[in-house]
């Protein structure tokens, strides 16, 4: 493999168009034209901000050469990005990573806030292949729901939308995992895909380890290389580097990771409860 391929072929891409999705939340769309991209759901991209920092983000769309992330700002680098305006310019490598694996009749995909950015391009796989969806997005309240006005306009015959607030401005009152616990009581599912928050993760994890359905979420942890070089993404206790071996994991894999839905580690490497 050469350098440039392992590195994930950095180039330098124009921004030509940013979406609000929520107060805060915002969908930063580029034009990959001429590049040589492939790319699964799940995969995330490196995305350096000029003078400032190089981070993870997934990638929520994938409509080639329209390529886009969805950030959530927390800090300086994701602060930056939801910052810029169109004609500004930013690097990418990748895409990066394990993806999330079609091989479902009837899924369920959960997606807590953000984490709704990976499970856009794998909704639209899955109803492209005619799978039967039903869609639970959930967040603190109706304005934080990412792709919530989107997803309500498909109209296809195999295609459930939920939604769950914690306040209850719509749909299930409560916890993602008590809104999926409801709707199980009702429905079988071959699949659960999940992303956002670690503990939401965990909890539906702990909550259908015992069923006969396989189980797919895409961890997040603090990146470095992202491409399976420093060690800053490694698991404990097995090691398992979330740039390269994940960040999709399959329950299977889970059940040997001591530290999911328990702690992180910050840029130092020191350990952070959920
Ligand atoms: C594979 C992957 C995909 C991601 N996809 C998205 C996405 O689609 N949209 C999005 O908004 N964010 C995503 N993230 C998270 C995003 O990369 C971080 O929020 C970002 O790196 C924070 O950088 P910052 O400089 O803005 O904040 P910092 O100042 O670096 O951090 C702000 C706070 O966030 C915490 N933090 C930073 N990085 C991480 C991390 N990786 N895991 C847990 N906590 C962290 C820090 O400990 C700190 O408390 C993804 C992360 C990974 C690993
Ligand atoms: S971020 Fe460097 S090995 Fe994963």
């Amino acid at each position: 493999m050469s350098m440039d391929d392992l590195m994930g072929n950095p180039i330098s891409v124009k921004v030509s168009e940013l979406v609000n999705e929520t107060e805060s939340v915002s969908t930063i769309i580029f034009d990959i034209k001429g590049a040589d991209f492939n790319f699964a759901p799940g995969q995330f991209l490196m995305i350096w901000i000029p003078g400032v920092d190089e981070i993870p983000m997934s990638i929520s769309l994938w409509e080639p050469p329209k390529v886009g992330i969805t950030v959530l700002p927390v800090g300086e680098a994701t602060d930056s990005l939801t910052s810029l305006q169109p004609n500004d310019w930013i690097g990418i490598r990748g895409p990066f990573g394990s993806s999330f694996t079609l091989e479902s009749q009837k899924a369920l995909v959960v997606g807590g806030g953000v984490g709704m950015a990976p499970l856009r391009p794998l909704a639209v796989a899955l109803l492209k292949k005619e799978v039967e969806v039903t869609l639970v997005i959930a967040a603190k309240t109706k304005q934080d729901l990412i792709f919530f006005e989107e997803f309500s306009q498909v109209s296809d015959t195999k295609f459930t939308l939920r939604t769950s607030t914690d306040d209850g401005s719509v749909g299930f009152k409560g916890l993602a995992t008590d809104a999926v616990k409801e709707i199980l009581k009702e429905n079988e599912f071959d699949t659960l895909y999940t992303c956002g928050p670690e503990l939401m993760m965990r909890g539906l994890y702990d909550g259908t380890k015992d069923s006969r359905m396989s189980f797919q979420a895409s961890l997040e942890r603090f990146m470095k290389c992202g491409c399976g070089i420093c060690g800053t993404c490694a698991l404990d206790p097995t090691g398992s580097l979330v740039c390269v071996d994940g960040p999709v994991y399959t329950g299977n894999n889970l059940s040997k990771i001591s530290e999911f839905g328990k702690y992180y580690r910050d840029a130092m490497g020191g350990k952070k409860k959920f």
